[in-house]
């Protein structure tokens, strides 16, 4: 009887199992793919007009790499030539009004400080990129620590003004 009992149990649960298997893979959509399936490359849009204002832009986090606020199509990157540092080396930033790199450009990865670019920091565009005017793709409630702070203080002040009362 009892031996029974533990077969049936064993049917079902081996039923139960393959038939989880069987499901139909749920179909995955990604706001930055579309629909397009994970195995397939997507068409990107083509990047045209990049913004050119030369307005600064805040930065989210003290250590977020500045976007870039000028167009820089077609600058030479490479082993005899870098366009960003012919503007923003330490010695060039004179002439050009170009905001140097800061101290961390010359660091290696050991913190010592070169008397020169650290190769590290060499391509630019690995860290800085230009940005286009294109609606974003996913929604971003992001706030900045100066907001986070802000908003803190100001709840701790009405809290304050509430138990006055
Ligand atoms: C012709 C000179 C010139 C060249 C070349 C140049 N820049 Fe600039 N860059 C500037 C100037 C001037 C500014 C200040 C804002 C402005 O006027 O656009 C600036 C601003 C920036 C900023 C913003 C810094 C901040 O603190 O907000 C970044 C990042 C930057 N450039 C990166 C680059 C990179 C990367 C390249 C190479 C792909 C490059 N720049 C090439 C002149 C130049
Ligand atoms: C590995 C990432 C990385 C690379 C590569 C890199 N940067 Fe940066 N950059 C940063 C970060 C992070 C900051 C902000 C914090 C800091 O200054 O270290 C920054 C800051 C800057 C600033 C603002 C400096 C200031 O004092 O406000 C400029 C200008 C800049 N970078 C230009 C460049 C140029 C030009 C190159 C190429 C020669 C370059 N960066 C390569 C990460 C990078």
């Amino acid at each position: 009887m009892n031996i029974l009992r533990h077969l049936a149990l064993l049917l079902c649960l081996c039923a139960s199992l393959s038939s989880a298997q069987q499901q139909p893979a749920r179909s995955f959509t990604d706001a930055a793919r579309g629909p397009t399936p994970i195995t397939e490359s997507t068409k990107p849009p083509v990047l045209g007009n990049a913004i050119n204002d030369d307005v600064r832009r805040t930065r989210g986090w003290a250590t977020q790499p500045p976007t870039i606020p000028h167009r820089v199509d077609g600058y030479q990157i490479d082993k005899n030539f870098n366009k960003c540092l012919d503007c923003h080396a330490r010695a060039r930033t004179e002439t050009t009004q170009a905001i140097p790199v800061s101290a961390t450009h010359y660091m290696d990865r050991s913190g010592r400080v070169l008397g020169q670019v650290s190769t590290r920091r060499y391509f630019c565009m690995q860290c800085h990129v230009a940005q286009e005017n294109a609606r974003p793709l996913v929604q971003n409630n992001f706030q900045d620590v100066d907001t986070v702070i802000q908003r803190a203080m100001q709840t701790q002040k009405a809290n304050e003004k509430a138990t006055k009362k």
